[in-house]
């Protein structure tokens, strides 16, 4: 449809004059059980946005009754361990077990609404629940397998989930991880009544009844009635870290996220019908959601699962799945990139590659070397990369080139899509027009999968995403623009640190620290890191600096709380902090000792006690060299 630059802009600017007629013809393309009456309504100072009001519609009635072909396949399941046989599932064949699933949990008494936690590794059974979910209008929730038991009892108390589905195991390169224990040990005293574990190993004393997965659902009928959503009812909660302390939840609804996936997918990956898409996410984070599920079943895409890591057995295992399978979009983050590229360049080079047509980055800032090394070595300057922006609460890719369409620059994410309007603000809220000046990035009108609320508190919402700047959903990014208008996202100005495409709050890392019964006071905050692009390093206030052992015993207090992936990289025991003299810890400071700063550290008249600003740079200038 959209093949040309020029197509682009006249597309775009069609869609700057009349946003509400460019997305009502796109959603006329899907099915409705009951048109809509609206397209959208806003109000951004209430952190408002509907869309397609008053239509009905289901979003796996979209993925399975609008496919010719019920052959083709949905995904190609590659195992962690190499087998050289294909694995595959059809649409068909998903659709019967989804609507098996679906029965099996209606059973059970799970309706719509109902929010039902899944916790498992990346399998084909992931995927049937999820959608056995959209199916009967029970609202998913996600918890990535890496999370520890104590977050994932967090997660299941703020939903208040009535069952969670996991597995017995999960296996991950030579790792395994007992997943079914740590749900045992987060769901005692919460809300769920029944877990359906895969692989179930044996039933003992749990204070909930528990199901084998298989036996779950394998006698079900393979027809089930689907359960007709309003466009505005939830579709998905996902949590997601932010300037406070405690994870949010992001509430995606039914119509608006159906719309805008299937939308984004088909466009910026330029994606046609025999090809092999790759997203390499994990279904626990929104790309996973949005891109390994959603989108490239709506587009009736033949997409992989890989269970495993890039390194298992060995760095070549992603460019050996891409040969397997032929595949032509591979879709990563840059932390995957700079982890292979310093194992050489003679590891891809030993692979074909010759089926790759596109490449994509998200998740995080892409540097020019990494960027320069997947063209060259990954894509043999044949591939476009789309480098794609958005976020948790964006649903979908708001920022980015489409492959082989627009100009694609290294290092900046490119233009917005078409129905997009990004806006760049300084301090006061005032537009910033010249070109290569940093801003807040906002957006001052709404896309169709927009976050609705965050779970249980509107106000929250409001307050984090609404309230800097009046009138605009502000992103928590800064980003600059090129005269030719392509923007390049410089990162987050809040108080998120990104560490491998994985988004933490530094209060929420905090408050699993100060857990530690030894931690008085702490701070977190990022640092530029080779691999990871953000490193967190901490700085805590205990009484026996010389204790070193504390130092393990704190990462893994932050381990249980949260999850090994949120383990300070940098621990840096103090007796004190840079605090004023009303007791407010100044992160400014703390932040550039971060960044390497070791002169210049500007006003520092208001700190209490100006000597610990040398004190802790020495202290982490040794560590980092170290
Ligand atoms: C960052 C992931 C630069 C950004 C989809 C954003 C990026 C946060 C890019 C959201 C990109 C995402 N270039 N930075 N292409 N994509 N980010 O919610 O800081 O896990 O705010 O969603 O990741 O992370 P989240």
């Amino acid at each position: 449809m959209r093949n040309s630059f020029e197509a682009y802009q006249t597309i775009y600017e069609q869609s700057k004059n009349n946003p509400e007629q460019f997305w009502s013809e796109i959603a006329q393309q899907f099915l409705w059980k009951q048109p809509w009456k609206e397209t959208v309504t806003f109000d951004f100072s209430l952190g408002e946005n509907q869309w397609f009001i008053g239509g009905k519609t289901n979003i796996t009635e979209n993925i399975f009754s609008k496919i010719e072909d019920k052959s083709k396949i949905a995904f190609y399941l590659e195992p962690n361990d190499v087998k050289p046989e294909k694995s595959v599932i059809s649409y068909g064949a998903l659709e019967r077990k989804v609507n098996q699933f679906a029965n099996a949990l209606r059973k059970k008494g799970i309706g719509k609404g109902d929010r039902v936690c899944i916790y498992l590794p990346m399998k084909i059974e992931a995927v049937i629940a999820v959608l056995a979910c959209a199916k009967i209008g029970a609202v998913h929730t996600i918890v990535f397998a890496g999370f520890s038991a104590n977050a994932l009892a967090d997660r299941i108390n703020d939903a208040a989930a009535k069952c969670i589905i996991t597995a017995q195991e999960l296996v991950r390169g030579e790792k395994k991880v007992p997943l079914k224990k740590m749900v045992d040990e987060a769901i005692s005293g919460t809300s769920i009544l029944f877990s359906v574990v895969l692989d179930l190993e044996k039933n003992h004393d749990t204070s909930v009844e528990e199901f084998d997965f298989q036996s779950f659902y394998q006698n079900e009928a393979e027809e089930c009635a689907t359960e007709w959503m309003d466009s505005e009812d939830p579709l998905f909660i996902l949590y997601t870290s932010g300037s406070t302390g405690k994870p949010k939840g992001v509430v995606h609804h039914c119509g608006g996220y159906m719309v805008y996936t299937a939308y984004t997918f088909k466009n910026v990956f330029q994606y046609q019908s025999d090809d092999v898409f790759w997203c390499t996410a994990d279904i626990g984070w929104i790309t996973g959601h949005s891109y390994l599920i959603y989108g490239p079943l709506l587009n009736h895409a033949t997409s992989i699962l890989f269970e495993g890591i890039p390194t298992y057995p060995n760095p070549g295992r992603f460019w050996e799945i891409v040969d397997k399978y032929q595949v032509t979009h591979f879709y990563t983050a840059p932390t995957a990139i700079r982890s292979l590229m310093t194992f050489g360049d003679a590891i891809p080079q030993s692979y074909g590659l010759n089926s790759l047509k596109v490449l994509g980055t998200v998740g995080e800032p892409i540097n020019k070397e990494a960027y320069d090394w997947y063209a060259t070595i990954i894509g043999k300057q044949n591939c476009p990369i789309v480098d794609t922006w958005w976020q948790t609460e964006t649903g979908g890719i708001l920022i980015s080139n489409m492959a082989g369409i627009e100009p694609s620059r290294a290092t900046y994410a490119g233009l917005p899509l078409p129905g997009i309007f990004p806006i760049l603000l300084n301090e006061k809220g005032e537009e910033i027009t010249d070109p290569n000046q940093e801003g807040y990035l906002c957006f001052s009108y709404p896309w169709p999968s927009m976050i609705r609320t965050t779970y249980g508190s509107h106000e929250r919402c409001i307050q984090t995403y609404f309230s800097h700047f009046k009138g605009y959903y502000f992103s928590g990014d800064a980003a600059k623009k090129d005269e030719n208008g392509l923007f390049r996202i410089i990162g987050r100005v809040d108080d998120v640190i990104n560490v491998s495409g994985h988004r933490f709050g530094t209060a929420e890392i905090e408050n699993a620290m100060n857990k530690h019964e030894r931690v008085f006071e702490s701070a977190v905050v990022g640092y530029p890191h080779p691999l990871k692009g953000q490193g967190i390093v901490a700085f805590v206030i205990v009484n026996d600096l010389e204790d070193q052992s504390l130092i393990e015993s704190i990462r893994s207090t932050v381990q249980t709380e949260i999850g090994a992936i949120a383990k300070p990289d940098l621990i840096i025991l103090t007796d004190s902090l840079p605090k004023t003299r009303s007791g407010k810890i100044m992160r400014r400071i703390l932040r550039k000792i971060a960044e390497g700063e070791t002169t210049h550290f500007g006003d520092t008249s208001t700190l209490l006690e100006p000597t610990i600003v040398m004190q802790l740079v020495a202290a982490f200038q040794s560590k980092h060299i170290n």
